[in-house]
């Protein structure tokens, strides 16, 4: 299995805050990577690096061995680097299918105006068929023209990710894709993921570790903003040191 993204020393700072500490770390290819760790640990922050949102205090990071340290969020989309937020990200003033499509198009090209996503862009045979196959594969066909807005939060969850499945990702960062929904919403979403991931390299962060042990390979645990265990999910999970940053230490009596 072959590296696809290696983060090499990657530091955050909000002021006197170190939200992720000189992190290494890297993604192989095809591989389900699980990402866990306290409130505040720094997890969102280092997916937000990973994919440009802010730009790193110190370190470097290669995607397929080139430098990304520095490009701008869509040019990395183009790339192929696509995440999802912990808090659901589409427009609820547009239909589903207008999501979609919208998303395909600002990243196909690189300046698009509003009249040609209506009247041209939306009619390409690619952009249709990509979506299409997205739509089909989070479940929303019946969906397709109702207003985003009208949907069910678990319903804009899938939507999402369909968004993001649609840019053909060859990275495909996950950011707590079970937060906020039901447990039927959540099986949902376990049975896609288990899906996509023949065919896609996945990272998830997650707060309900039970839900994703079954479908990561690697465990990485972050506190205070470092790795502090990285391996096989089972033994990731009975690490002492994970042990104590979830628990805290045992007395011994
Ligand atoms: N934009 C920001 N500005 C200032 N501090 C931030 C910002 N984003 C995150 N932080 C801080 O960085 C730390 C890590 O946050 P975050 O990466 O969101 O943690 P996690 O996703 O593991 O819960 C927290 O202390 C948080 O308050
Ligand atoms: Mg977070």
């Amino acid at each position: 299995m072959s590296e696809i993204l290696v983060a090499d020393r990657l530091s955050k700072h909000f002021g006197g805050l170190i939200a992720v500490n000189k992190v290494n770390f890297s993604i192989m290819a095809d591989e389900v990577t699980g990402i866990i760790g306290p409130n505040g640990s720094g997890k969102t922050t280092l997916f937000n690096l990973i994919s440009g949102f802010f730009p790193p205090t110190e370190g470097r990071i290669t995607f397929f061995d080139n430098e990304i340290t520095h490009i701008p969020p869509y040019e990395r989309v183009i790339k192929g680097i696509v995440r999802t937020f912990q808090l659901v990200s589409v427009f609820n003033s547009m239909t589903v299918w207008e999501n979609l499509v919208l998303s395909s198009i600002r990243f196909k090209e690189k300046h698009v105006s509003l009249r040609k996503f209506f009247f041209s862009s939306a009619k390409d045979k690619e952009i249709k068929e990509n979506c299409l196959r997205a739509l089909k594969l989070v479940g929303l066909q019946s969906n397709a023209q109702a207003l985003t807005s009208e949907l069910s939060y678990g319903s804009k969850r899938m939507l999402e990710i369909g968004i993001a499945l649609s840019l053909n990702p060859k990275l495909l960062l996950l950011d707590e894709p079970l937060a906020g929904l039901s447990d039927g919403e959540i099986s949902e979403v376990i049975d896609l993921l288990k899906q996509i991931k023949k065919n896609f390299t996945l990272v998830i962060i997650e707060h309900k570790i039970s839900k994703i042990i079954n479908l990561v390979d690697r465990l990485c645990v972050m506190n205070e903003g470092s790795f502090i265990c990285e391996g096989n999910p089972d033994d990731a999970l009975c690490n002492p040191v994970v042990r104590e940053c979830y628990w805290g230490k045992r007395e011994i009596s």
